[in-house]
């Protein structure tokens, strides 16, 4: 993966980093967002969703727990698991998405439901330094046995 460490000054250019990296994704892949409330996650989904084809507007689901985007190529899975822990979401079957690979993931608040990840995911962290944010793009390999 060739991001490793991109400092993004504007909201555009968080946008347009995210769209680049999506234009990489392949069916099944499971992105994971890390970094505090407002650290960008939602807004680098949207980006995400411009370079999938997705015409709808992106939103945040803090309260939906889950939206789906058709894109032209995938459906865009955005999860936000801040409010729910993983037995809840295992109940919901949310856990399914992340084995589609007709579509791709992107995980808010994925902590929240480790065990239910797949073991190979890509993660974007995202921290802040002012107005700017720090995005690290990497591949994370679970060593949980579940
Ligand atoms: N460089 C930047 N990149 C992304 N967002 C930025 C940037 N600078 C400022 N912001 C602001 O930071 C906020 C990010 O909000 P966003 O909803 O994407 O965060 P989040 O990480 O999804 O938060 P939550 O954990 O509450 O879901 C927005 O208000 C946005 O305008
Ligand atoms: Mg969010």
């Amino acid at each position: 993966m060739q991001f490793e460490k991109t400092v993004c000054t504007s909201v555009q250019q968080t946008l347009r980093l995210a769209e680049e990296f999506a234009k990489n994704l392949q069916g099944g892949d499971v992105v994971l967002l890390t970094g505090e409330l407002g650290a960008g996650k939602t807004h680098f989904v949207k980006g995400m969703a411009r370079a999938l084809g997705v015409e709808d507007v992106v939103t945040s689901p803090t309260f939906a727990l889950h939206n789906s985007y058709q894109g032209s190529t995938f459906t865009l899975n955005h999860f936000d698991f801040y409010r729910i822990q993983a037995e809840e979401a295992e109940i919901l079957g949310l856990n399914e998405f992340f084995f589609d690979k007709s579509g791709v993931c992107a995980v808010e608040w994925w902590q929240n439901v480790k065990p239910l990840l797949p073991k190979r995911c890509i993660e974007v962290l995202l921290e802040k330094q002012g107005d700017s944010r720090v995005v690290t793009i990497k591949e994370r390999l679970s060593t949980s046995k579940v």
